[in-house]
Order: C-alpha cells, then sequence, then structure tokens
C-alpha cells in the first residue's frame, strides 16, 4: 500500500475520504521525535522533545497538508494551483503540483523569501510572482485574483485540507510518546494554521478515546510580528495587527494570520499561552539547536525553542513537565541565517598553511 508508505496516509481513517484518487505523495511525515536531553538539561527539564519536520520531502511541515491537498484538488480536476507564501508553502506546493501534473503559481515577498525557499520553487517549476510588501499583501493578490478567475485554486491555510493533513503531527507525537500526549506543545506561529491544526489532531485522540488528556499549547511569535502574543499579553480576544511585520524568521513574518480565530480557540481551549522572543534570542536558540544537538532548522523554526526558554524562565512551564517543541522547517532553507551563525572559519593560502591552522586547532 502506497498509503501505507506516507506517514500521512497512514492515518487515512481519519482523513478525508476521496474514494478511487491515489494520494499524491512523497513520503511526507513519520519524522522523528528527537529527545533534546544537553538542551533540556540547560534548561532544568526533564523530558525534553523535538518534533523534527524539517525532515519532510521538501523540508518542512508543509508537506503534511500539501499530499492531502493537492490529492482532493488532483480529484476536482483543479487547473492551477496558486498560494501567497513565505517560503515553505510555495515550494511544497510547487513539488506536489509537480508530481500531480497540475500548474503551480506563488507569489512570495520579494528580497524576503529564505533563499533555499526560492531555489526550491524554481527548481520545481513553479511560476514565481515576487510582491514589494509581506506575506499579507501577497495573500490579499492571490484572494482577489481568484475571485476574479475561478480556476485558480488556492491553496493556503484557509482550505481545510491542509489542515487535516497537518493534524496528524499531534497522532504522531502521542504515538511516540507511548500513547498519550506531552504536558506542552511549542509551536511558532506565523499564519497560524499549524497550531490550529495540531490542536484538532489531540482533540480528536481525545474524543475517540485514544488519548485521556490534553496537551497545552504554546503559540510563539516574533516580537516585530506579534499579533496574537501582544493581544495575549493584554487579556484582548483579537489580535493586535501588525501592518509591517518584520523579523530575521521570515518564515513568520505575518501581521494579519488569517487564522487567528481558530488559533485563539486552540490556546484557550488547551489552557495554553501565547508568547514572543526577539530575533537575537531567535538565533541564539538556532544555534543552539545546531551546536548542542546537532539539528539545523531554520530560524523561525528555532522560535520554538527560544519561546520554551522564556516560557520556563517565567515558570509557565514547571521542570518536571513533558515538553515537545514543534521544529517547523530545515536549516538548508535559509543558507544566509545559518552561516551568520558565528562562523570558525579559516583561511589557508596552501595546503602547509592549512597543515598549521589545522595543528594549532588541536592544540588549542
Ligand atoms: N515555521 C515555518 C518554518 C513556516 O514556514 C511557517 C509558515 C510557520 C512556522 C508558521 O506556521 O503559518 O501555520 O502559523 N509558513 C507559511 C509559508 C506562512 O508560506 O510557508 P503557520
Amino acid at each position: 500500500w502506497e498509503q501505507r508508505k506516507s506517514g500521512v496516509w497512514r492515518y487515512w481513517e481519519l482523513l478525508p475520504a476521496i474514494s478511487g484518487v491515489k494520494p499524491v505523495t512523497l513520503g511526507e511525515g513519520a519524522t522523528p521525535l528527537v529527545e533534546l536531553e544537553r538542551i533540556g538539561r540547560m534548561l532544568g527539564l526533564k523530558r525534553l522533545y523535538a518534533k523534527n519536520e524539517g525532515q519532510n520531502p521538501t523540508g518542512s511541515f508543509k508537506d503534511r497538508g500539501m499530499t492531502v491537498a493537492v490529492t482532493l484538488a488532483k480529484a476536482i480536476k483543479a487547473r492551477a494551483l496558486i498560494v501567497a507564501s513565505t517560503g515553505n508553502t510555495a515550494a511544497s506546493v510547487s513539488a506536489y503540483a509537480a508530481r500531480a501534473g497540475l500548474r503551480r503559481i506563488v507569489v512570495v515577498p520579494r528580497r524576503k523569501t529564505a533563499l533555499g525557499k526560492l531555489a526550491q520553487s524554481v527548481l520545481y517549476g513553479a511560476d514565481i510572482v515576487e510582491i514589494e510588501g509581506s506575506f499579507d499583501a501577497a495573500l490579499k493578490a492571490v484572494m482577489t485574483a481568484v475571485e476574479e478567475d475561478p480556476r485558480l485554486y488556492p491553496l493556503n491555510s484557509f482550505n481545510p485540507w491542509r489542515l487535516e493533513g497537518q493534524k496528524t503531527l499531534a497522532y504522531e507525537v502521542a504515538e511516540a510518546l507511548g500513547g498519550e500526549p506531552p504536558d506542552w506543545v511549542v509551536v511558532p506561529v506565523g499564519n497560524a494554521g499549524n497550531i490550529s491544526a495540531i490542536w484538532k489532531g489531540f482533540k480528536e485522540l481525545y474524543r475517540y478515546g485514544l488519548i485521556t488528556r490534553l496537551p497545552r499549547m504554546a503559540g510563539v511569535q516574533a516580537e516585530r510580528a506579534a499579533p496574537l502574543a501582544r493581544a495575549w499579553q493584554k487579556g484582548l480576544d483579537e489580535p493586535l495587527f501588525v501592518d509591517k511585520p518584520e523579523t530575521r524568521a521570515t518564515a513568520i513574518r505575518i501581521g494579519h494570520p488569517v487564522n487567528w480565530p481558530k488559533a485563539m480557540k486552540a490556546v484557550k481551549e488547551s489552557n495554553g499561552v501565547f508568547t514572543m522572543v526577539s530575533d537575537e534570542e531567535i538565533m541564539k536558540a538556532q544555534a543552539m539547536l545546531a551546536r548542542l544537538e546537532g539539528i539545523a532548522v531554520e530560524p523561525a523554526s528555532a522560535a520554538s525553542l527560544a519561546g520554551l526558554a522564556r516560557l520556563v524562565e517565567d515558570g509557565v512551564i514547571a521542570p518536571d513537565e513533558t515538553v515537545v517543541i514543534v521544529l517547523t522547517g530545515h536549516g538548508l532553507k535559509d543558507p544566509q541565517a545559518m552561516l551568520e551563525a558565528g562562523a570558525r572559519r579559516y583561511i589557508a593560502g596552501s595546503p602547509e598553511e592549512a597543515v598549521k591552522i589545522v595543528l594549532g586547532l588541536a592544540e588549542s
């Protein structure tokens, strides 16, 4: 069964039914839940795990949703798929649409889309529209285009099929932890689809009697792109939208998250929190994951760890609680950010000089 080879389609009984259609799959999902012993010890946590979504086919969690949504799009004979994206959704739709033989058009922020993601969309053969402005502007353009021409099929995360695929992360986490959820799940929040999808997954498991309790959801935003975290801090029920969002974590550089009502509900229902972190904390967390645990993530994903550190420091998360941080995208997505991580590079003009440098390093 092809379905059994995909971590997502393994749960086909809990996914939207499409009879007679073969899934458009690249073997997504079934990503490792890695224990972070060294970072856990540093933070004083007994059980800390990372769900490494960078190991998906195009390097981010987006593939979970895209396999379902593109399968549906193919089934209803959509002509052209279109998304607004900060880069990862674009890369993912480009790959899955290629596999389905469908046209793909992506609208991304000009100069603010990480190089690896842009390069993926180029290689997978998408038509790429680069827009001056943020993701929010890109999404507005996509919605207007879709209204004018119904042959365009939009695959942003208001598309329910995407969230259906993304909810499988919750199933995998509960399975990997022996059939119960952790106490906390920490997720970076941009357009706010993923945190909503993961919460839906846990609630379903609970409703079916497969787990006996629910985790608390923590959503992390970047300080200058934090419509939900800022509202949360003030005890408001609605986001404080940001018109010019900024952050080094370009994946979550979003000021008007469309899925905010679902995300707000997820955090409230789960007795969770929203928090925010600075770019500096994000970049520090990215280097820590790479250097202490061997896991390369892009900046937006490192926001999970940075947010966790804040929540532990603030006493929101206690030392004896089990925590899963979701690492949403691979480090190679943003090579420039990787190169900024305090490089230890030496230039040798000759083999002899290289030997000298190496011996010096061995000495130190
Ligand atoms: N982490 C990464 C690496 C992302 O690419 C995104 C979103 C998020 C976290 C936040 O997830 O939007 O569901 O709250 N990226 C979208 C994109 C916006 O276009 O690739 P969210």
